[in-house]
């Protein structure tokens, strides 16, 4: 929160994606902590990546998730960590916090044990029809002319009762946790961005799949959590646009202002 009040140089790492000092202070701080706690686990960080040393113990790390809001002013950002338990090539994830600094807002999740914001039990809402939900997505920073997110967009904002694109993942996934909104979904986001909020969103009997409605992986590159109410809904509706029947045509800006 210094950081965000003083107001930061912004560097590119892309044509659009950012990084700032707060990045690269926040995950050296949290690799230092993890390494004096636990001296034998690893870490995946997102600015400094991974060193492998083959621990059980791996902790997935977005040092800041919403780096565009934070460095044009706008409060919506987080810090995401998650800890996965390895056997070998596989891992469970069995621990996650997030934390949103602005709202002094930590959820939080233990494998099997439920999902908590500020220490309080949160659990996924109850409405199962899609036209009465509030779903958000979000919109890469990187490779974005290969990105169809818009045309989803588009869609299921016709269908729903809107989509909000706030600009955080890890954020998204808590909200849908808390029952803000039923449903999310975003196309290629990394690891470090969904480990703590999927594992949140499960715990707080939520659902996390594909878009096709199979099993969510880390490295799945596709992400689709809901309510688990209206799962199913999502899962047709993104088949039949991917398949592009039942589309409503965007509309010709001319009849606007006619
Ligand atoms: C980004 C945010 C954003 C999402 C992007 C991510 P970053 O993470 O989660 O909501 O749409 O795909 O890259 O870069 O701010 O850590
Ligand atoms: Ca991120
Ligand atoms: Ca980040």
């Amino acid at each position: 929160m210094d950081y965000f009040q003083q107001g930061l140089k912004i560097e590119y790492k892309g044509d659009a994606d950012l990084v700032t000092a707060a990045d690269r202070a926040s995950e050296a701080l949290i690799r230092d902590r993890v390494s004096k706690q636990f001296p034998t686990h690893d870490v995946l960080g997102e600015e400094q990546g991974l060193k492998d040393s083959g621990s059980e113990y791996r902790w997935y790390v977005d040092p800041l998730d919403g780096t565009t809001n934070f460095a044009h002013g706008f409060p919506v950002f987080c810090v995401s960590l998650a800890l996965e338990h390895r056997t070998g090539n596989e891992g469970k994830r069995i621990a996650g916090v997030v934390y949103d600094p602005t709202r002094d807002e930590l959820f939080s999740a233990e494998q099997g044990r439920g999902a908590q914001l500020n220490g309080k039990p949160i659990h996924v809402s109850k409405i199962g029809q899609l036209k009465e939900c509030l779903v958000s997505t979000g919109f890469p920073s990187h490779k974005r002319h290969k990105n169809p997110n818009i045309f989803f967009y588009h869609q299921i904002t016709l269908r729903t009762h809107g989509v909000r694109r706030a600009g955080s993942a890890a954020l998204d996934l808590c909200n849908v946790a808390s029952s803000r909104f039923e449903g999310f979904w975003e196309f290629n986001l990394n690891p470090w961005d969904t480990a703590a909020g999927v594992l949140i969103v499960e715990e707080a009997g939520g659902k996390v799949s594909r878009f096709d409605g199979s099993a969510f992986q880390l490295d799945s590159r596709e992400t689709l959590a809901s309510n688990g109410l209206v799962h199913d809904a999502l899962v047709h509706e993104f088949q039949e646009i991917f398949a592009g029947r039942g589309l409503d045509p965007l509309p010709d800006p001319r009849a606007y202002q006619r």
